[in-house]
């Protein structure tokens, strides 16, 4: 007996959402105890979560998915009632140069904490396997039409078809072994504590630096953004609400093509920074990347019709809270991009 109410293990929780989502279960369900499970690659940070790392209710284990006898033996010492699984390889640029490595992490390290559940939980009823995948599994849209829980899966870039490999992998241990599990598909997110691979800080941190912003293609691709708060709230609300068996998209219908949300965002680092000369003359069109998915839109209807989760922040003020936190953690910006994450950062993504 280990004292608390629920025993959760939560993958991934160093990483940008992960670590969102740690610290909102730590400070929201003291009778809960939080293991977070995390192989610390470049892009989980243990700073992300200095809030919270001296709590009782919350317990770090360093360790790879893609062990399964390291996976097994966590699942024999821990009595786990559920498990969030965001542990993932999460850019698809990366993808494009390394499509094994998102093969591994995120294909076997999901079978192999699928098998350790089977295993483990046998058949005991309320024990849930929470899988959290992206919009990216359905594929690019048109310029109309949205995403559905309905939507065929039609991946198109390694790292979304390694996803949507997931994905079915849960399903199948749905629908083979009885395992209780839930699938969460969320739109893009953004805010405090994302690499600076990823569009957003990306940029942020280039206009900091006097660096150009690298722009794919025209500019014209359009994304769906969530605040990371947003994501991490609708995750609790499945976790606790949510229905075994079922799928739920994540999103808060709030479209931005490429281009325009650059030029918002050099609009606002103009004003915070006091720039004479505006940001947006740092904007370079650079080569398209390879087989860029032209549009993203989630349709977050059923969340909200029957769990009750709406977005809370609109893009323009998440935007500026994002800016906010960038600006005012330059250190935190400077550790990820330097020490040991220097030469992989220098080799992929100055600019
Ligand atoms: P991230 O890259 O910031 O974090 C991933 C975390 O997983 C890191 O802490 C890393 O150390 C850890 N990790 C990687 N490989 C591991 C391994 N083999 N064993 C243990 N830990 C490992 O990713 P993120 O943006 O926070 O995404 C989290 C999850 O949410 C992913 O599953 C991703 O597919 C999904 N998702 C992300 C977005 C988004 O916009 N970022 C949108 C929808 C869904
Ligand atoms: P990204 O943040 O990598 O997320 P995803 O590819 O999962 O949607 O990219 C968001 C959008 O921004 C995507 O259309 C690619 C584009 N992009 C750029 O134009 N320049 C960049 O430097 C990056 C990283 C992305």
């Amino acid at each position: 007996m280990s004292g608390f109410e629920r025993q959760i293990l939560i993958t991934g929780g160093a990483g940008f959402i992960g670590s969102h989502v740690v610290k909102l279960f730590v400070n929201q369900y003291p009778t809960y105890k939080i293991i977070n499970l995390d192989l610390l690659t470049y892009a989980g940070n243990l700073e992300n979560l200095k809030s919270i790392e001296n709590a009782s209710n919350y317990e770090f284990v360093k360790g790879d998915i893609v062990d399964g006898d390291f996976i097994q033996s966590l699942f024999q010492k821990f009595d786990f009632d559920g498990v969030i699984h965001l542990a993932a390889e999460s850019h698809v640029d990366r993808s494009i140069t390394d499509p094994l490595a998102f093969l591994q992490t995120n294909i076997l390290g999901t079978v192999n904490l699928l098998n350790a559940a089977k295993e483990s939980w046998k058949s005991e009823s309320g024990k849930l396997f929470y899988h959290i995948s992206t919009d990216e599994v359905y594929g690019s849209l048109q310029k109309t039409g949205f995403f559905t829980e309905q939507t065929a899966y039609d991946p198109q870039s390694p790292y979304s078809a390694s996803k949507a490999s997931s994905d079915h992998f849960v399903r199948a241990y749905g629908n083979t072994y009885g395992l209780n599990y839930i699938i969460s598909n969320c739109s893009n997110n953004y805010g405090p504590y994302q690499f600076p691979e990823k569009l957003i800080p990306l940029m942020i941190n280039n206009v900091i630096g006097g660096k150009r912003l690298p722009v794919y293609g025209k500019g014209e691709n359009i994304r769906d953004w969530l605040y990371v708060e947003d994501h991490a709230r609708a995750i609790d609300t499945i976790y606790h609400r949510g229905h075994s068996g079922e799928t739920y998209n994540i999103g808060g219908f709030n479209e931005w093509k490429n281009i325009d949300l650059v030029h918002m965002l050099c609009e606002i680092m103009d004003k915070k920074l006091q720039l004479k000369d505006t940001s947006k003359n740092l904007i370079e069109f650079v080569k398209d990347r390879a087989g860029h998915d032209l549009r993203y839109a989630i349709d977050a209807t059923k969340l909200e019709k029957e769990l009750g989760w709406r977005p809370s922040l609109q893009f323009e003020e998440g935007l500026e809270k994002t800016v906010d936190w960038y600006l005012e953690n330059t250190q935190w910006l400077d550790h990820v991009t330097s020490g040991v994450y220097q030469t992989y950062y220098q080799e992929h993504y100055a600019v």
